[in-house]
This record gives C-alpha cells, sequence and structure tokens, in this order.
C-alpha cells in the first residue's frame, strides 16, 4: 500500500470512529486516544511485510503493536475499511481471519480458531458488522453482513445477514429487513409500547363515538349531555358499523396479543 493511500485510510479510519462513537469529541483526540487506530496502523504494514514474505518482521511489528495497543492482530489477517476497534484491550484476530468493511469490533473480542481446524481456521466477518465486548467468534465460519454479536456470546455457527445472535452457545434472537447503512441513531429509537398505546387510543375513541351514536339513537342520553353532544357524527349513525363512515379499518390492524 503506498503512503498516500495508507494516508488516506488513516483519515477514514478517524471519521469512522467520529461517526460511530458519541464519546469521541474531536479528531485530535481520536488520533491521541484511541488505540484501535495505533494498531490497524501497524496491522496494514505488518499485513504488507506478511504479504511479501517477510513473516518475522512482520510478526514482531503486530507483537509492538500489541504491547502498546493490548490488540493482538496476527499480521496475516485480511481487514477492511473503515474498521473500528473501540477500547480494544483483548482483542485477538487470528490469522486467516477475513474482516469486511465498516466493522464494529469492542474490547475483549476474540475473532479465533476452535483448535480443530486446519488452513482457513478463522471467521470471515461480512460488512457493517458489530461484534459486542468479550464476544468470541471461533472456527472458519461467516458472519453475515450487518449482523450484530451481543456482548459475551460465544458463536460457532454461520451467522446468516442482518441478524443479532447473543448468549452462549450463541442463537439468532433478531432477523430484520436489510439495511445497507450502519445503524448509528441512537435517538430516534423505536418505541413498541407508545405505538400500542397510540393504537389502542385510536380503537378506544371510535368505540366511544360509536356508543355515544348508539346511545343518542336509543334515546339513554338526555340532549345536552357531553357524550352525545361532544360525538362527532352524532345524529346520524347508520346503526350498522361497516356503512359508517366514520368507521376504522379495525380488522387491519394488529392483534392486540
Ligand atoms: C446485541 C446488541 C448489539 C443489541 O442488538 P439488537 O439487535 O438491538 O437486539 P436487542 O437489544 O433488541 O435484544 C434482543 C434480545 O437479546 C437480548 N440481548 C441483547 N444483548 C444481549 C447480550 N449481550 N447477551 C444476552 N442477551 C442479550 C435482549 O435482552 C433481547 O432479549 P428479549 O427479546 O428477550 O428482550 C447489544 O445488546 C450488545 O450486546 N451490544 C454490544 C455493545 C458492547 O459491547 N458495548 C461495549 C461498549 S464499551
Amino acid at each position: 500500500m503506498k503512503w498516500n493511500e495508507r494516508r488516506a485510510r488513516a483519515r477514514e479510519d478517524i471519521a469512522a470512529v467520529m461517526a460511530r462513537d458519541p464519546a469521541a469529541t474531536s479528531k485530535l483526540e481520536v488520533r491521541l486516544c484511541y488505540p484501535g487506530l495505533s494498531a490497524l496502523k501497524a496491522h496494514r504494514v505488518a499485513h504488507t511485510l506478511y504479504q511479501k514474505g517477510h513473516i518475522v518482521a512482520a510478526r514482531w511489528l503486530s507483537q509492538r503493536a500489541r504491547h502498546r495497543t493490548g490488540i493482538e492482530i496476527h499480521p496475516g489477517a485480511t481487514i477492511g475499511r473503515r474498521v473500528f476497534i473501540d477500547h480494544g484491550d483483548g482483542v485477538v484476530i487470528g490469522e486467516t481471519t477475513v474482516i469486511g468493511d465498516d466493522v464494529t469490533i469492542y474490547q475483549g473480542v476474540t475473532l479465533g480458531g476452535t483448535g480443530k481446524d486446519v488452513g482457513k481456521r478463522h471467521p470471515t466477518v461480512g460488512n457493517g458488522v458489530t461484534i459486542g465486548a468479550g464476544a468470541k467468534v471461533l472456527g472458519p465460519i461467516t458472519v453475515g453482513d450487518h449482523s450484530k454479536i451481543g456482548a459475551g456470546a460465544i458463536v460457532l455457527r454461520d451467522v446468516p445477514p442482518n441478524c443479532t445472535v447473543v448468549g452462549n452457545p450463541g442463537r439468532i434472537v433478531k432477523k430484520k429487513t436489510p439495511g445497507p447503512e450502519v445503524d448509528l441513531d441512537q435517538v430516534n429509537l423505536p418505541d413498541p409500547m407508545l405505538d400500542r398505546m397510540e393504537s389502542l387510543y385510536t380503537r378506544l375513541s371510535h368505540l366511544e363515538r360509536c356508543l355515544a351514536r348508539h346511545a343518542e339513537k336509543l334515546g339513554c342520553y338526555a340532549e345536552g349531555e357531553p357524550a352525545a353532544v361532544g360525538a362527532p357524527g352524532a345524529g346520524r349513525c347508520p346503526g350498522d358499523c361497516s356503512t359508517c363512515p366514520d368507521a376504522l379499518p379495525i380488522e387491519k390492524e394488529e392483534p392486540l396479543c
């Protein structure tokens, strides 16, 4: 890799940290205080040496980086662009690991072998994957694009794209429809309880309106009572909700339980 290209990659890495870590306040801070950046920078040089057959020099460089950063990346590992290793301490990335672009790795992650395989014995991690703190992904398995491995998970089997895997042994707890972007929105989170409350409120209002109209038709309410007066469309109840102009498509709503 040429010098200019290396600098461009380093700039990309800094931008990735700024985008993905809410704690990062400036480029200077990122440059000085993020060991993951330093480890990746050293890895690029070590990987080039490794590819050229200078194995000992490559290993020596990688071990020096490990002493400085706590992150051990074997020089044989192939690592994509904009990879972010947060905190970093205790991260181990094995020789035949392949990591895609836009991957986020937290401290204590092992991308290692099971000890049973030869040749390609480490995982292949797709683009946009997040691997939580302390997770172990072992063996020549594949983690599909945009999947998330929960903190502390132990993953021994292939993970399809767009899945969330947690626990030991790792199990899929979620599969979402594909989305090309890294999920960074930590403000506009979906609120299923609020959605359900709003849906219930809509149905309740509708039932109140129906009840008020039926009550008025049957003469249960004296004229001027709030339920009859306040009900929209009062006085023109067709007596059959299927032909009512105010009726909501209740049958299309999700079941409540
Ligand atoms: C897995 C993770 C990425 C969340 O992914 P998600 O797709 O948004 O999944 P959810 O949060 O909806 O969780 C789905 C289910 O898995 C469970 N779960 C989430 N993370 C888990 C974990 N690490 N271990 C065990 N179960 C976990 C949730 O409780 C939930 O269970 P439920 O459906 O019974 O309620 C996240 O919980 C995680 O572990 N991130 C790692 C972050 C990290 O390492 N930070 C370190 C910063 S220093």
